[in-house]
C-alpha cells in the first residue's frame, strides 16, 4: 500500500490521525492542560506500607498540620457508598475502614494548595494496624487457602478422559506468564470543578466516562444527572483506564464538593504504577493428548491468575483467557477452568487483549511442546490443528467458527516471509555458530470481537448539522491515540458526502451521550461508527424528504457528495442546501444508536455466541540470542493481519505495529517484580523496561490482508484492530524458544516462562546445556 495521505473523504482513505500534528507540536489538550480556575487545590494519595493488616486507626495530625495542607479525605467523607468496584461486588472501598490488603493501597487523600505540599504531607501519616501474613502470588494464595475473587468459569466440550484414552501421546506442562504495566505516556489524572447544588464536572483520563460518572454519583450519594464526566483525549489507556481512574475521579469530586474549590489529582509515575492495577499474570497447567502427526485430541487446562485484592474486572479477564485458550486450534475434547485468585497485591485489571493473550500464549506453548515431542516443524503442528470444516469448527464455548481465514493468512505469510527456507538457513547457521544462535517462529492469532458481557455491546452518538453546514460529531467512544475519532469522523463525512474538514470532533462527555460502554474490547469503531452512521442516516432521511418536496423529485434522485447535494440534474452546494433545509424547519440533529446483533452468552452452561466475529493475524519473527549473556535482538518480523475492509489503512497499520511491539515487550523485557514485603520494586522506567525504538525488529514488514472483508454487516465490513495484533508478539517469544532449543539440538522444548528476559533466556540455555 502506498502511504496515501489523501484529504478526500472516502472511508477507505489513509487519513492521518486528526490530532497527529497536535500531538507532536504539543498543542493537543490533555486534562492537565486545562486552565485552572483561581484557587484550584491539589490532592495526593496517602498509601499503606504493609501488604496485609487489620487497620485500627489513622492518625493524620501531622498530615493536617503540614505546610500548605487544606485538609484530608478519609472513608468518613464518603456520603454515598464506599465502593468503586466496577462489577458491583462491593469489594473495592475508596478508602478502607478495617483492613489493608496490599502494599501501596490508598488509605486517605491530602488536599493542599500545591501538589508538592500534598505529596510531602501524604508521607506523614501514622497508621495503627496489626500486620497479618500475606500471599503475593497464585501459588502462595492457593497454599494459604485464599478465595477466588469471583466465580471461576469452566468451558467443556466432548469428554477429555475419552480423548486422553485414545490419544497415542500425552504430555503435561506449566507456563507462568508475567503481568504488564500499561506505561501510558499520560498517567492517571482527574480534575473536578464543583457547580451549584450537587453538581460537579470531572475532566479526566478515562476509557469509561459513564462508569466514572456513575461511581462519582454513587460515592457522593447524588444522582448521576448531577455529575458530568469529560474526556477530550487520553495519552494512552491500553485498558489501564477502564476502571482504575474511578478512584481518582471520586477523590477529586469528593474534595471539590467538600471545599467548594476546583481540585486536581495527578499521581507521580511511581504511585501510578504501585496504586493502580496491571495485566494479570497467570500460571497455566496443561495436559494434552495428541497423535503422531501432532494433531490434538484432548486438552485439559487450568488458568490461575493473580487478581490482586479485589475482583475489579478479573472475572471477565479470566473468562476471556479461557475463550482464547484454543487460539486458532480445534480441540476435539476439551476442559478449561479458570482460577481467579485473590492475592495481597494491587487489583489487576484490563490490559490490551483482556486475558486473551494469556490464553493464546498457553495454546502456542502446547503446540511447541507437541512439535518437539513429535520432532516436527511447529508450523506443521499448527496447521494440522487449525479450525476447519464442519466437525472441526466448534470452539470450547460451542460457538461455530464461520469466518475462518487463518489458513490463507498463514500460507501467504509463510510464502512472503520465506519461512521454510529461512528456517533451514537458521538451522545451518546454528550448526556453525558457537555463541550466537538464531530462531524463527510463525504464530497465528484468532481473537473474538465483542464484549462478553452482552449488554456492553451498545453505543450512542449525537450529530448536529449547524445551519452554516458545519457538522459537530459526538459519540460515546474515547480517544486514546488509536484514531477512533478520526475513523468515526470519516464515516460521518463519507455518509454526508462532505469534506472531512467539515466535521468537528468534540470531547467525549456524559452530557451528550448517556450510558456508554468503555472504549474497550477493540469495539470502539464497530459500535460508535455504527451509532454515528445511524444518526447521519436519520438526518439524511429528513433531508431527502425535504428535497423531494421542494424540488419535486423522487428520493432516488437525491444524492450526497462531493460536498454538494445532487437533486435530479441540479447540484446544490452542501452549505446552501443545509441553509435552505433549516429555513424550511428541518430538524438537523439526531441521536444515533447501535447494538450488536446475533450475540448471546450463557456463562452458567458455558455455551453461546459471545463473539460477533473473529479477527485474525499471523506473524513471523527471527531472533538472535547470545548464549553467553542471554541478550537478544529481533532481526526481522513479517506480519499479515486481517482488519476486514480497513476503515483507514494507515491508522490500522499503526495499531498493528504498536500492538506487536507492546506484545513483544510483555513477553520479553517487561518484568514486574515484588519483594517479599509485597512492595512492587519495578515502579518506574528505571527498573521496568518497555521496548525502545532501538528494540524494534531490524526489518519490519507489516501488511494488512487486503482481500479480507468482514462477512458480518459491521461498519463498512471492517474488523476491530485495537487488541488482536498484540498477540502477534508471541512469534518473538517462540523464536527465542527455538534459539534456546538449538543448544540441545532441538531435542527438548525449552522451559521458557514469560517474560523471556535475557536472564531467563540465559538460564534456559544453561539448563539445556546441563542436560535438560
Ligand atoms: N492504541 C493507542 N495508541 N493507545 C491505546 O491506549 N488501547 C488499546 C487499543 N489501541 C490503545 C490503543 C486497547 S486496550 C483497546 S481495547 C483499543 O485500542 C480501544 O480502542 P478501539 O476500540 O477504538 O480500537
Ligand atoms: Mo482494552 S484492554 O479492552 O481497554
Amino acid at each position: 500500500m502506498k502511504d496515501d495521505i489523501s484529504t478526500h473523504s472516502t472511508a477507505q482513505s489513509s487519513r492521518i490521525h486528526d490530532s497527529a500534528s497536535k500531538h507532536v507540536t504539543g498543542t493537543a489538550d490533555y486534562t492537565d492542560d486545562i486552565p485552572q480556575p483561581q484557587g484550584t487545590l491539589h490532592a495526593y494519595l496517602g498509601v499503606s506500607n504493609v501488604a496485609h493488616a487489620t487497620l485500627h486507626a489513622l492518625d493524620l495530625t501531622a498530615v493536617r498540620a503540614a505546610a500548605g495542607v487544606v485538609g484530608v479525605l478519609t472513608a468518613d467523607d464518603v456520603h454515598g457508598v464506599n465502593d468503586i468496584s466496577p462489577t458491583g461486588q462491593n469489594d473495592e472501598p475508596v478508602f478502607p475502614t478495617d483492613k489493608i490488603e496490599f502494599h501501596g493501597q490508598p488509605l486517605f487523600a491530602v488536599i493542599a494548595e500545591t501538589r508538592d505540599a500534598a505529596r510531602r504531607a501524604a508521607e506523614l501519616a501514622q497508621v495503627d494496624c496489626t500486620v497479618l501474613p500475606h500471599a503475593l502470588d497464585v501459588g502462595a494464595a492457593q497454599d494459604a487457602g485464599y478465595p477466588h475473587v469471583t466465580a471461576p468459569l469452566k468451558l467443556e466440550r466432548g469428554t477429555v478422559q475419552d480423548g486422553f484414552a485414545t490419544a497415542p501421546n500425552r504430555l503435561q506442562g506449566r507456563i507462568t506468564i508475567g503481568g504488564q504495566d500499561h506505561m501510558y505516556l499520560e498517567g492517571h489524572i482527574a480534575f473536578a470543578i464543583p457547580g451549584e447544588d450537587d453538581d460537579v464536572v470531572v475532566h479526566c483520563s478515562t476509557q469509561h466516562p459513564s462508569e466514572a460518572q456513575h461511581m462519582v454519583a454513587h460515592v457522593l450519594g447524588v444522582p448521576s444527572n448531577a455529575v458530568t464526566v469529560n474526556v477530550r483525549r487520553m495519552g494512552g489507556g491500553f485498558g489501564g483506564k477502564e476502571s482504575q481512574m474511578n478512584l481518582f475521579c471520586v477523590v477529586a469530586a469528593m474534595a471539590a464538593k467538600k471545599w467548594n474549590r476546583a481540585v486536581k489529582i495527578r499521581p507521580d509515575r511511581d504511585q501510578d504504577m504501585t496504586a493502580t492495577g496491571k495485566r494479570h499474570d497467570f500460571v497455566v497447567d496443561y495436559d494434552v493428548g495428541f497423535d503422531d502427526e501432532g494433531r490434538i485430541q484432548a486438552v485439559d487446562g487450568c488458568f490461575a491468575a493473580r487478581c490482586g485484592y479485589s475482583s475489579d474486572l478479573s472475572g471477565p479477564v479470566t473468562d476471556r483467557a479461557l475463550f482464547h485458550a484454543d487460539n486458532a486450534y480445534f480441540y476435539p475434547h476439551v476442559r478449561l477452568t479458570s482460577r481467579p485468585m485473590k492475592t495481597n497485591t494491587v487489583s489487576n485489571t484490563a490490559f490490551r487483549g483482556f486475558g486473551g493473550p494469556q490464553g493464546v500464549v498457553a495454546a502456542e506453548r502446547m503446540i511447541e511442546e507437541i512439535a518437539y515431542a513429535t520432532g516436527r516443524d511447529p508450523l506443521d503442528v499448527r496447521k494440522v490443528n487449525f479450525y476447519g470444516d464442519a466437525g472441526r469448527d466448534l470452539t470450547p464455548y460451542h460457538q461455530q467458527v464461520e469466518d475462518n481465514v487463518i489458513g490463507r493468512l498463514v500460507d501467504e505469510l509463510e510464502e512472503n516471509a520465506a519461512y521454510r527456507s529461512r528456517r533451514q538457513d537458521i538451522i545451518t547457521f546454528n550448526a556453525g555458530s558457537k555463541i550466537l544462535k538464531k530462531g524463527i517462529a510463525l504464530t497465528p492469532v484468532k481473537f473474538g470481537i465483542s464484549f462478553t458481557a452482552t449488554h456492553y455491546n451498545q453505543a450512542g452518538a449525537l450529530v448536529h448539522v449547524y445551519s452554516d453546514g458545519s457538522i459537530a460529531l459526538n459519540h460515546g467512544g474515547t480517544e486514546m491515540g488509536q484514531g477512533l475519532n478520526t475513523k468515526v469522523a470519516q464515516i460521518v463525512a463519507d455518509a454526508f458526502g462532505v469534506d472531512f474538514e467539515r466535521i468537528k470532533i468534540t470531547k467525549t462527555t456524559t452530557e451528550k451521550v448517556p450510558n456508554t460502554s468503555a472504549t474497550a474490547a477493540s469495539s470502539g469503531s464497530d459500535l460508535n461508527g455504527m451509532a454515528a452512521l445511524n444518526a447521519v442516516e436519520q438526518i439524511k432521511t429528513r433531508l431527502v424528504g425535504f428535497a423531494v418536496e421542494k424540488w419535486g423529485v423522487t428520493p432516488e434522485d437525491v444524492r450526497f457528495g462531493p460536498d454538494l447535494v445532487q437533486i435530479g440534474d441540479q447540484s446544490v452546494p452542501f452549505d446552501s442546501f443545509i441553509k435552505q433545509a433549516y429555513m424550511a424547519r428541518v430538524q438537523l440533529s439526531a441521536a444515533g444508536f447501535y447494538k450488536t446483533p446475533k450475540i448471546h452468552w450463557d456463562r452458567a452452561s458455558g455455551k453461546g455466541r459471545p463473539f460477533y466475529y473473529y479477527a485474525y493475524g499471523a506473524s513471523c519473527s527471527e531472533v538472535t540470542i547470545d548464549t553467553l549473556t542471554g541478550e537478544y535482538r529481533v532481526d526481522r518480523t513479517d506480519i499479515l493481519h486481517d482488519v476486514g475492509r480497513s476503515l483507514n489503512p494507515v491508522l490500522d497499520k499503526g495499531q498493528v505495529e504498536g500492538a506487536f511491539i507492546q506484545g513483544m515487550g510483555w513477553l520479553t523485557t517487561e518484568e514486574l517484580w515484588w519483594d517479599d514485603a509485597g512492595r512492587l520494586r519495578t515502579h518506574a522506567p528505571s527498573t521496568y523496561k518497555i521496548p525502545l525504538a532501538s528494540d524494534r525488529p531490524r526489518t519490519f514488514n507489516v501488511n494488512l490482508a487486503d482481500w479480507s472483508e468482514n462477512r458480518e454487516l459491521t461498519i463498512k465490513r471492517s474488523k476491530a484492530v485495537g487488541e488482536p495484533p498484540f498477540m502477534l508478539g508471541i512469534s518473538v517469544f517462540e523464536a527465542l524458544s527455538m534459539a534456546v532449543a538449538s543448544v540441545a539440538d532441538y531435542k527438548i522444548c525449552p522451559r521458557l516462562d514469560a517474560p523471556a528476559t535475557p536472564e531467563r533466556v540465559l538460564m534456559a540455555v544453561a539448563r539445556l546445556q546441563a542436560g535438560g
